[in-house]
C-alpha cells in the first residue's frame, strides 16, 4: 500500500545562489520532482537570486537546462516542465550593499505565504543575507532560512556565525542542512532501530563489539580549490555528515520523532564523545592525502598537482571514536572516510561480540562475528550476516551468508535524492533532519582538539595512492585493535 500524498501549502521558494552549482543539480531537480510527485499547491512560486545579470527568461532557460541535464529523460514531460518553469522568477541581487532586496520585497507580495530562503552561496554571504533579509523586513512569522554547511570552520567562528542568523531569525526558522540526513538509508536506520523489536536489546556494549562508519569516494578536488583546501575533510566530512550517521547508531530512543525529541538524544551523544587531545591523536587519527594514482580505470593526479600548489590538507581521515557512556563504553567507533579511494561506498558497520563458546569442533571453520551492514550508497539495502551449515554432506561445515535486503529489488519506483525530503521538510518546518544550533556546537567541540593536535604537530598528511583504501596507518589503526575493516566492494 502507498501512502497519501498530502500537499504542502503554498510557499515562495528564494533560492540565493540561484544560478549556481547547487541549484543547478540538487535544489531545481529536487523541486521539479516534488512538484510532478503532486506535493505542491498553487500558486507556488520559485525564485532565484544571484548578483548574475539576468532576466525572468533567462533564469527559465537556465532552470530548463538544469532539469534536463540533471532529471532522468523518463521523468521529464513536457507539461509539467512548463508549468515547472512558469512559478520562475529572477532577481538580481548583491548580498554586501543590499542592493535588489527592495525588487525581491516587492515580488514577494503576500506575507502570509510560506518563504523559504535558500542560502546557496558560500558561507561568507550567509551573515550578510541574513542581516539583510531582516533590515528590509522580509522576514515573517512564516519564513525559515536554510543554510549549507560548513556552519564556521571551528567551535567559535561557528557560533559566531549562529549569533548572527540567530539575531534575525528564530531558531525554529533556522534549517542546518546536513543533506546525509536526507538519504532514504539514513533515516532507514530509525526505522531499523526503532521499529523493530529485534536490534534494541542487544544495541550496547553487551553484544557489540565495535562499529565502523565509511564513506569512501571516488571523486578528487573537483573544481572546489578555494573551498576543499582550506577546509580538508575532518571539517568538510567528519564535522558533520560521519558525526551525524554515528549519533543515529549511538543514541537513545527519543519519545517520539518530534524534532527536538530527536535532536535532545543526538546531542547527548556528541556531549559523550571522549575528547582526542595532542596525546591521543596521533594513535587514534590517521590523516592522508591522495597522491598520483588511478580511478575509473585511468590515471589521475595528485591532489598537490590538481591544487596546482603546495599543501598539507587532508583528503583522508581514520579515527577510533570513543562514546563514553553505559551504553558505550569500551565499544570503538571506527570511522574512515576519503577522497579517490578505490570505490565510491558509504556505509555503517556494526559488528557483534564473538560466540561465548563453541559447540563445533575445528572442521567446521571459522565462526565470525555477526555483523549486520548498513549500505546508504550506492545500492541501497541492508545485510545482515549470519552463520548457517553449509548445505549437503561433509559434515557440519560452517558458512557466513548474508540476509539481503536490497531496496532496489524489494522496493519499486523511483528512489528520490536526499535534498527532495529535506526541500519538503523546510517547507511544512518539520526540523526534525536538521542541526540544531547546539548540536553543530558541540561537533565543533570534539573536532577542535583534533584539528589543533595535527596543526600543533606539523604532522604531514600520509600519502596514499589514488584508487586505494587510503594510507596503510588505517589499517594499522583497526588491526592494532584486532580487527579488520569491512571489506567493502
Ligand atoms: C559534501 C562534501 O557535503 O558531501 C563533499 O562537501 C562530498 O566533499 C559530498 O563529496 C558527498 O556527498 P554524497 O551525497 O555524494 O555522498
Amino acid at each position: 500500500m502507498t501512502s497519501q500524498i498530502i500537499p504542502v501549502d503554498p510557499f515562495d521558494f528564494i533560492i540565493f545562489g540561484g544560478t549556481g552549482d547547487l541549484s543547478e543539480r540538487k535544489l531545481l531537480p529536487a523541486l521539479y520532482h516534488r512538484q510532478r510527485d503532486h506535493q505542491f499547491s498553487e500558486p507556488t512560486r520559485i525564485i532565484g537570486a544571484s548578483r548574475t545579470k539576468m532576466d525572468d527568461k533567462e533564469f527559465r532557460a537556465f532552470a530548463k537546462k538544469a532539469i534536463s541535464d540533471h532529471v532522468k529523460p523518463e521523468y521529464i514531460e513536457e507539461k509539467e516542465l512548463a508549468t515547472f518553469l512558469d512559478r520562475m522568477s529572477y532577481v538580481t541581487i548583491d548580498a554586501k550593499s543590499g542592493d535588489g532586496f527592495e525588487a525581491l520585497k516587492k515580488s514577494l507580495a503576500d506575507s502570509k505565504r510560506i518563504r523559504v530562503f535558500y542560502l546557496a552561496v558560500a558561507p561568507s554571504l550567509f551573515g550578510d543575507i541574513s542581516d539583510n533579509l531582516k533590515a528590509h523586513k522580509l522576514v515573517t512569522t512564516d519564513s525559515r532560512i536554510v543554510v549549507e554547511k560548513p556552519i564556521g570552520r571551528d567551535l567559535e567562528s561557528a557560533r559566531a556565525l549562529n549569533d548572527i542568523i540567530g539575531d534575525d531569525f528564530g531558531e525554529h526558522q533556522i534549517f542546518r542542512i546536513d543533506h546525509y540526513l536526507g538519504k532514504e538509508t539514513v533515516q532507514n536506520l530509525m526505522a531499523l532501530r526503532f521499529a523493530n523489536a529485534l536490534y534494541e536489546p542487544l544495541w550496547n556494549s553487551a553484544h557489540i563489539d565495535h562499529v565502523q562508519i565509511t564513506v569512501a569516494e571516488t571523486v578528487g578536488l573537483e573544481d572546489r580549490v578555494t573551498y576543499y583546501d582550506k577546509a580538508g575533510a575532518l571539517r568538510d566530512m567528519v564535522q558533520n555528515h560521519m558525526l551525524q550517521l554515528l549519533c543515529l547508531v549511538a543514541m537513545e530512543a527519543p519519545a517520539s520523532m518530534e524534532a527536538n525529541a530527536v535532536r535532545d538524544e543526538k546531542l547527548k551523544v556528541l556531549n559523550a564523545l571522549k575528547r582526542v587531545n595532542g596525546n591521543e591523536a596521533p594513535k587514534q587519527t590517521v590523516r592522508g592525502q591522495y597522491r598520483a594514482g588511478a580511478s575509473a580505470g585511468g590515471p589521475v593526479k595528485g591532489y598537490v598537482e590538481e591544487l596546482g600548489a603546495d599543501s598539507n590538507t587532508e583528503t583522508f581521515v581514520a579515527i577510533k571514536a570513543e562514546i563514553a557512556n553505559w551504553r558505550w563504553a569500551g565499544v570503538p567507533f571506527y570511522l574512515r572516510t576519503g577522497k579517490r579511494l578505490a570505490s565510491r561506498v558509504s556505509e555503517i558497520v556494526i559488528e557483534f561480540k564473538p560466540i561465548p563458546h563453541s559447540i563445533f569442533g575445528e572442521s567446521a571453520g571459522p565462526i565470525f562475528n555477526n555483523q549486520l551492514v548498513i549500505r546508504l550508497q550506492p545500492d541501497e539495502g541492508v545485510k545482515q550476516y549470519i552463520m548457517i551449515k553449509d548445505p549437503g554432506p561433509g559434515g557440519m561445515r560452517l558458512r557466513q551468508i548474508p540476509l539481503d535486503m536490497s531496496f532496489a529489488q524489494s522496493f519499486d519506483g523511483r528512489a528520490p535524492d536526499a535534498y527532495e525530503r529535506l526541500i519538503m521538510d523546510v517547507v511544512r518546518g518539520n526540523q526534525t533532519l536538521f542541526m540544531r544550533r547546539d548540536e553543530v556546537e558541540a561537533a565543533w567541540k570534539w573536532i577542535d582538539p583534533i584539528q589543533n593536535a595535527w596543526d600543533g604537530s606539523r604532522q604531514e598528511a600520509q600519502g596514499y595512492t589514488a584508487g586505494t583504501w587510503g594510507p596503510s596507518a588505517s589499517i594499522a589503526l583497526i588491526e592494532r585493535d584486532g580487527r579488520t575493516w569491512h571489506e567493502s566492494n
